[in-house]
């Protein structure tokens, strides 16, 4: 991770150049000056931010190519030589050989015929011997051509500056190369060389920047004989491919080399200038390598009142650049709120993304994405901004190329005609880079999206906080995907509310929203969603992040922002876990991420109050539904309903709201038709249902017997008075064993079980604690309930599968697996006077098994 955004910046990126000769002769009208002219080009004629250059305007600009295509630039220095990059010759600590490389001289544009350009071999290429890595410096190479090069107004050397040459901080320069226009995004055809103004940071000035935490928490120390130049802001600066090539300053009419392109933090970041090699402190290296060649490479004395610039700051006063973008006034008065207005339809809800782009849902403009031709009332359409008098209007429509049939890429980007001043309004939205990781917990809230109704009194409810990966892609991500590691884009991002604002009676049934998150105070557009699934707020949203560059190739210059809060915690991203349980036809169920026996939430333990009087415990297994014991909710005699309250997500009887904590009413009690006996199980209504979470969700339910391979656990709380959940491992005995065990006592379908060495006292009793198993695959699920007043019998949920179906069509029954439990009708195996021989069932059963094995 620490190295991944330290990019040298060579890569290939443009492919063989048609027509391109190589030509080894001098032309015989070529005359050598004795003393090479340098730096002055004819009168005539990886940059981000940059623009096309005229032809001739940088003579002494080459592309190195291997394998015929470009993947560095370098400067002419003499008519043998040429400076690059040590990185671009050296991969793996190997110099690679002369011969796989050729310099292309007087060329403009690499598309299409080279009008002027030639050719050269190289003959040898020649790297400092302590060179080992971009980070360390010394990334500096010279190549000497196999014949010199033919020079005229298209072909010129650069000069290069003494040892004692300074480039004051603040000096005005100029990198030029064919390199990447943005991060991971290349120079489109025609190839034309690209040039940028960009100004030299002195050592301090530029050591400040890098001091403070970038992309990924990293800093750097930069090293002697680095040049640092960009601003601090970013946007313009050098990228991938532009390596090796030159950045030159003219004083006093004649351009000098400051500096080879060498690596960035990204391309065009804030605070992360690029970094040059400063091309001064080699002049020893460079005359030595070139020795005894004529003409060598010129080095002009540099006037001495050229050699002070700008005062420069140091690391206490140095002024580092804030996000120009994502700063709301306060949440919910977005300065990037965009409406656009389309003749015909309702206003449709978008973001503001950069001075001239906004980015809104594609399916606002329907009928108009899937052709490629522009809509035809482009004209009459109109983009409302916060605090601009006057509408704008727009000059292209961009859908996104999977806009028609995927909905997490639902987006188009509408041009403005004119770009607008940015300020405090409008202003643009940050948007995430692919790498972004928001944290668990994020602050975050809902903003209108695309053509949206409103949903009455929602203004408290739009407010929320992110949930972790694992939750996320566990509840909503698609079967059988890993959960993507933080630094990943995660398959969607979902907020949980603070439930305790729950209104009922609200439908946001019609209403779009998308997520926006914040960071140190600045907000980023983390996730879009065009419906809520049903009634309830929208809980998973596609992330916008993998979309970060489409948007900036589109619009290159939408604030794509670093991420701003790295607080990991002790947990960090290793202790994530990285796998689900598998999903049943209902979705996610029995979901708790390990470890987590200790302590953390049991999202389907439920603390059923009733009547004020006394707590049972409940298990959620419906969104609307909680699963508990009879006898320990109606009192045997009593025939009117109680008053039922049900909390979930608490974690202790704390009588302060706890965060997350859930809480419903229960409007009815279900209980089965059970032939004279009272039914054992009863199945509570919520008065609405609950949003599945960390803190309220539904357990799986067991058809039949012990999953196969499971570990089962007894879950309720020590006493009744605290209700901290605490889990007693148990293992479920055959239905033989059970039945033999207490012959003759036991109504049909009930289960026993055996406690683990000092696990019998954990849970009291009264509250009637469920019986539940962790399956192989990781999945929990209920297998039975308490029988009143017993520490080892559990009346088995399979017998109910039909009424608890019937009754709670979301209930998540497994299928079934393992054998039933519940069986055996003419138990008559069992040996004689062995049940109940001992007071303790597992001497009891430790004398039955004896009996067992014998007879068998
Ligand atoms: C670089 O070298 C290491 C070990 O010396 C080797 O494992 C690796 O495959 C090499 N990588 C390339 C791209 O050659
Ligand atoms: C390489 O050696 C030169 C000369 O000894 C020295 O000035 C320079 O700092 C060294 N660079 C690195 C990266 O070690
Ligand atoms: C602050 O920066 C200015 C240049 O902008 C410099 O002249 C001055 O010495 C610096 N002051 C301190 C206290 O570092
Ligand atoms: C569109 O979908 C295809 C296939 O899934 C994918 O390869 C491509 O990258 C998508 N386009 C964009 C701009 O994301
Ligand atoms: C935008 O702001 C600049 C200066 O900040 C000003 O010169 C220019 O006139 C403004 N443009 C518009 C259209 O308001
Ligand atoms: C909202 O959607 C749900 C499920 O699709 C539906 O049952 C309900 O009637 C809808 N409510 C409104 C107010 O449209
Ligand atoms: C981020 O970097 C800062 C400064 O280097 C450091 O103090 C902080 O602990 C880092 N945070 C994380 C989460 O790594």
């Amino acid at each position: 991770m620490s190295q991944h955004l330290l990019l040298p910046l060579a890569i290939l990126a443009i492919s063989p150049i048609p027509g391109a000769f190589q030509d080894s002769a001098l032309s015989p009208t070529q005359k050598e000056p004795e003393d090479l002219d340098c730096g002055r080009p004819e009168p005539s004629a990886r940059i981000m931010g940059g623009s096309d250059s005229q032809p001739g305007t940088w003579p002494w600009q080459v592309s190195l190519h291997q394998g015929g295509g470009h993947i560095c630039g370098g400067s002419l220095i003499a008519p043998s030589w040429v400076l690059s990059a040590a990185h671009c010759f050296v991969t793996n600590g190997t110099l690679e050989p002369a011969a796989e490389w050729s310099v292309v001289l007087g060329v403009h544009s690499q598309d299409g015929p080279l009008d002027g350009a030639h050719v050269r071999a190289v003959a040898a290429i020649l790297v400092p011997d302590n060179y080992s890595g971009v980070e360390s410096g010394a990334d500096v190479a010279l190549l000497r051509l196999a014949s010199p090069a033919r020079l005229g107004p298209t072909v010129r050397p650069v000069c290069l500056p003494r040892a004692s040459h300074r480039f004051a901080h603040g000096t005005a320069c100029w990198a030029t190369g064919w390199g990447d226009v943005q991060e991971a995004d290349p120079l489109p055809l025609p190839w034309v060389l690209q040039e940028v103004e960009l100004r030299v940071l002195g050592e301090a000035a530029c050591q400040c920047l890098y001091s403070r935490p970038g992309p990924f928490n990293l800093t750097f120390q930069l090293l002697p004989g680095m040049l640092c130049a960009g601003y601090p802001e970013g946007r313009r600066d050098t990228c991938q491919g532009d390596s090796g090539g030159p950045l030159v300053c003219k004083e006093g009419g004649r351009w000098f080399q400051a500096g080879i392109t060498s690596f960035g933090f990204g391309c065009g970041r804030r605070n992360r200038p690029g970094v040059f090699t400063a091309v001064a402190p080699y002049e020893a290296w460079i005359r030595e390598q070139v020795l005894g060649s004529e003409p060598g490479p010129a080095f002009p004395t540099q006037s001495p009142e050229l050699q002070s610039g700008l005062p420069e700051p140091t690391d206490e006063n140095c002024t580092i650049a804030l996000p120009e973008c994502g700063k709301a006034p306060r949440p919910g008065a977005w300065p990037w709120e965009a409406q656009v207005l389309v003749p015909g339809s309702r206003p449709c809800y978008g973001a503001l993304v950069s001075e001239s782009w906004v980015l809104a849902p594609a399916s606002c403009f329907p009928g108009r994405i899937s052709s490629d031709l522009p809509p035809r009332d482009l004209d009459n359409w109109r983009v409302m901004l916060p605090s601009r008098p006057r509408a704008e209007r727009v000059a292209r429509l961009v859908p996104h190329e999977n806009a028609s049939w995927d909905d997490a890429s639902n987006l188009a980007l509408l041009q403005l005609r004119a770009p607008v001043n940015l300020s405090v309004a409008p202003r643009p939205v940050c948007l995430p880079h692919p790498e972004h990781y928001f944290l668990p917990g994020s602050r975050c809230r809902l903003a209108r999206w695309g053509h949206t109704e409103p949903v009455p009194g929602a203004g408290s409810l739009l407010e929320a906080e992110l949930l972790g990966v694992w939750w996320c892609h566990c509840l909503y991500g698609r079967q059988g995907e890993s959960v993507p590691p933080p630094g990943e884009p995660p398959l969607a991002i979902c907020p949980a509310y603070q439930e305790e604002e729950e209104v009922a009676g609200r439908c946001w049934n019609y209403s779009h929203w998308s997520l926006l998150c914040r960071e140190e105070g600045t907000w980023f557009l983390a996730g879009i969603r065009d419906l809520p699934s049903d009634c309830l707020r929208p809980r998973a949203f596609y992330p916008l992040q993998t979309h970060g560059p489409w948007i900036s190739h589109v619009t290159r210059g939408a604030y794509l922002e670093d991420q701003l809060a790295w607080d990991w915690g002790p947990e960090g991203e290793e202790t994530e876990t990285q796998t689900c349980p598998p999903h049943t036809e209902h979705g996610a169920c029995g979901l708790r991420p390990e470890p987590a026996l200790t302590g953390g939430l049991w999202p389907w333990l439920a603390e059923v109050h009733v009547a004020g009087e006394r707590v049972c415990t409940g298990i959620l297994v419906a969104p609307g539904w909680v699963l508990a014991a009879t006898h320990c909710i109606l009192r045997l005699g009593s025939t009117t309903v109680p008053y039922i309250e049900v909390y979930l997500g608490r974690a202790g009887a704390s009588p302060l709201p706890q965060s997350h904590q859930v809480s419903r009413l229960v409007i009815s009690i279900r209980l089965p038709r059970h032939l004279g006996l009272r039914p054992p199980l009863a199945l509570l209504e919520l008065s609405s249902r609950v949003e599945p979470s960390p803190s309220a969700l539904p357990i799986c339910l067991h058809p039949g017997g012990t999953p196969l391979g499971a570990s089962c656990w007894v879950l309720g709380w020590k006493d009744p008075q605290d209700r901290v959940p605490v889990a007693a491992a148990v293992s479920i005995l055959t239905p033989r064993l059970c039945h033999c065990l207490y012959q003759g006592i036991l109504p049909p379908g009930t289960l026993c079980v055996l406690y683990a060495e000092g696990q019998e006292d954990r849970c009291e009793v009264t509250s009637a604690p469920p019986l539940l198993c962790q399956t192989e695959e990781g999945s929990w699920v209920l297998v039975g309930m308490a029988i009143r007043g017993s520490r080892d019998l559990f009346a088995a949920i399979g017998p109910e599968e039909t009424w608890i179906s019937q009754t709670v069509g979301e209930a998540h029954f497994l299928h079934p697996s393992g054998f039933p439990h519940w069986l055996p009708e003419g138990g008559d195996l069992c040996p004689p006077d062995m049940a109940r021989a001992s007071g303790s069932p597992r001497a009891a059963l430790f004398l039955l098994l004896l009996t067992l094995l014998i007879q068998g």
